[in-house]
Parts: C-alpha cells; structure tokens; sequence
C-alpha cells in the first residue's frame, strides 16, 4: 500500500483582500520552479475562492473552502453552500474548526451534516478537531478527538477522500504546540479510531497536524508517526513561511 503524499493546507481565516492574492502567485511560481512531493492548498475568504482559483489555475495548489452549509441552497442569509464552492473553483473545504465548532456553536452532527454536503458536491473535505487547554489538563485530550471524529465522519466517508486535522484549540495562534510525544499520542488514537469507523480506507486517511506550525517546527512535526501533512493559519499567509513549511514535508 502507497502512503499518500503528505497535504500542506494554509487556512487564510478572515485574512486576505485582493491583493493578498499576490502571496498565492508567489507560492505556484516556487512551486512550478521547484516541485515538491507534498500536496499544497490554500483556502481563502470565501470572496476570495473564485479569483484565487482563477490565479492558480494550471498549477498545482489546490483551492479550499474555510465552512460550507450542509444544504445545497435555500433561505439561509449570509451562508454559502459547498456547490457554490465548487463552483467558484474549490476542490476541498475544512468543515469544523474549532473557531466555528466555539463562535458559532456547530456540533458533531452539524459538522457530519456538512461533510455530506461537501460530498454530495465532490468537494474533499478536511474535518477538524482538537480539545481545549481544560479538557488537556483534565485528561480528556483522546476522548475528546476520538468522540469529536465518531460524531463528525459520516459512514459516506468510507468510499471518499478526505483528511483529518488535528488541532488543540489551545495551540492555534498561541505559538505553543504540544510536545511531539503528544501529538504522536493523539495521532495515534485518531489513526485507531479511523481504521475502527472505515477499515482499511481509515489507515489511508491524511491526519494533518495544526496550531502554530511556521518554518522551524514544521520539519519536526511533519516526522511524527501518523502525521500526514499540516494545516497552517498565520504561517500561510506570507509566501516566504508557507513555502518553509512545504519544503519541509
Ligand atoms: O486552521 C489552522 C489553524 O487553526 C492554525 O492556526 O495560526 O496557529 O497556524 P495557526
């Protein structure tokens, strides 16, 4: 069996006017000069989906989404639905940060719903999940993303690509990350969990690690057994950091 190739994913968050759309050129320019093994992708504001999708167009950074609404259409203000991100040129979408999972109040069943959407319109979703400092500090680090996965990946997944992202809430933006022991120890028993809800397809799923990933952790991280890419905040939005982290996969 073929270990897939590992996926670096830059989440821009509510970062980014046009002409951030610069830092994307620059990352598909190093990228066509000096390919690399990983998969890389970017996920803008959703107003900036359809524009990067035009600027990257032919290279090989993939476009995603940061949230889609489970339905495909309807009276629902202020959402977007993930054919409409498939539309303006997405190809994946993260679905259950723990920013929309605290701000907005989404559950487990309202995450699955969403990855269902994001299927039903061939959009590779990247499910999201992480404990708080709390729930780390009273031990309850594995339980809470073991639980996080079984209520957040429908059975559809089986026959599906999509990732995984580890993400303690605690280490996004903090510049702390856990120790490498620990991630490996989360890493591990999301790997068992996904093997335990999909078989074999589980053992293939990409588990990305994100919180505080820049150029100088990146490599170290990137080692961990069960790790298989990164998903990167503040470090994605200037090329020169983004590129460190690729180079490093
Ligand atoms: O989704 C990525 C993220 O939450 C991590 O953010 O800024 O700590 O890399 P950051």
């Amino acid at each position: 069996m073929t270990t897939p190739r590992p996926l670096i994913a830059g989440n821009w968050k509510m970062n980014g006017l046009a002409a951030s759309l610069d830092e994307a050129r620059a990352v598909a320019a190093a990228l066509d000069a000096h390919p690399v093994g990983a998969r890389v992708a970017l996920c803008p504001p959703a107003t900036l989906v359809e524009r990067m999708a035009q600027v990257l167009a032919g290279t090989g950074v993939a476009i995603g989404g940061q949230d889609c609404r489970a339905e495909a259409g309807g009276a629902f203000t202020g959402d977007i639905s993930a054919e409409m991100l498939a539309e303006a040129g997405a190809s994946l979408v993260i679905l259950g940060h723990s920013e929309r999972r605290a701000g907005h109040g989404e559950t487990d069943s309202d995450v699955a719903a969403k990855v269902a959407g994001a299927l039903r319109a061939g959009l590779e979703p990247i499910v999201c999940v992480g404990e708080t400092l709390e729930q780390r500090q009273a031990g309850q680090a594995l339980a809470v993303v073991t639980g996080q996965l079984r209520g957040s990946l429908p059975a559809a997944l089986a026959d599906a690509d999509f990732a995984v992202a580890y993400e303690p809430v605690w280490a996004i933006g903090s510049g702390l990350t856990p120790s490498l022991a620990e991630i490996e120890e989360v890493h591990v028993a999301a790997r068992a969990t996904l093997v335990e809800l999909f078989g074999a397809a589980g053992a293939r799923v990409p588990i990305l690690y994100g919180g505080s990933v820049k150029p100088s952790n990146a490599r170290d991280i990137l080692a961990v057994k069960d790790v298989g890419g990164a998903l990167v905040g503040g470090a994605s939005l200037k090329a020169a950091d983004f590129l460190g982290i690729i180079n490093a996969a």
